[in-house]
């Protein structure tokens, strides 16, 4: 999987590249991560990159002719429209919201550009010319796009092949549309904190359905609109029926 970032704070990216899952799948050269600056592409002697934004109001917009040249720079990028480019995804809090089947999609693709915002935007020429896709991350305004390209090149990487064990993934796509259940691991009593004794006996049709039941709590208590999106398999289903009719699990844990 190779993602190239365009970015005027390539150095945001020191320390997460290097980390963890992300820089053991490239070392492993099973990712590449090609950092571009933007400031690199601007002509002029100060490198400028910004200026005011037509029509007045505050605050800053990308200039486009370095982010053309930049993207120019990226042999696989073509203007939008023809046939054969690789996809740009432009990171702002105005696209569409990130997801995990847009992650999917994108793993698929093998090669991705991610374009990073910042002051009130880029150029909207730029957009129309070379972006074919518009992402946000969630429902609040970052300072720029590179906390949400780490977003999205984080959820990318832990789906390529080889990446992360495929029984995880397996796991986590069969739980597709509820919470995860809460996990423990020893000591069984830690500060008077016991592990719940159904998961310390080897019964394990009586441990799926507690954290089939788990799950199913948690996701209605703080995403009730998991349920209404998407429909269940038949024992969640089940599971979420019966609660609603006790109202069972649905009123504990913190507040
Ligand atoms: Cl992609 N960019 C910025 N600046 N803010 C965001 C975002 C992106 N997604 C959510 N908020």
């Amino acid at each position: 999987m190779i993602f190239h970032i365009l970015t005027l704070f390539p150095e945001a990216f020191a320390g997460y590249r290097e980390a963890s899952i992300l820089g053991r799948a490239v070392e492993q050269g099973l990712v590449e991560l090609h950092l571009v600056n933007i400031r690199d592409f601007a002509r002029d002697r100060h490198r400028t990159c910004d200026d005011a934004t037509y029509g007045g109001g505050a605050g800053m917009v990308l200039k486009p002719a370095p982010l053309a040249a930049a993207l120019r720079s990226i042999p696989s990028v073509r203007p939008r429209g023809e046939a054969g480019g690789v996809r740009v995804v432009y990171l702002t809090p105005s696209g569409r919201l990130w997801s995990q089947r847009l992650a999917e999609e994108t793993a698929g693709e093998g090669e991705v550009v991610l374009l990073c915002g910042r002051y009130e935007g880029i150029d909207q020429r730029i957009v129309d010319a070379f972006v074919t896709d518009e992402v946000s991350v969630g429902d609040y305004v970052l300072a720029g796009g590179e906390v949400a390209a780490m977003v999205v090149v984080d959820t990318v990487v832990r789906l390529v092949a080889g990446v992360i064990k495929a029984q995880s993934l397996a796991e986590e796509s069969f739980r597709q549309g509820l919470l995860e259940y809460p996990q423990y691991t020893r000591p069984a009593d830690f500060e008077g904190r016991r592990v719940p004794e159904v998961l310390l006996g080897g019964d394990h049709a009586r441990i799926e359905r507690w954290r089939l039941e788990q799950s199913v709590a948690r996701t209605l208590r703080y995403r009730p609109e998991l349920l209404r999106d998407r429909e269940l398999p038949p024992e969640a289903a089940a599971v979420l029926g019966e609660m609603r009719e006790t109202g069972e699990g649905v009123e504990h844990g913190q507040d």
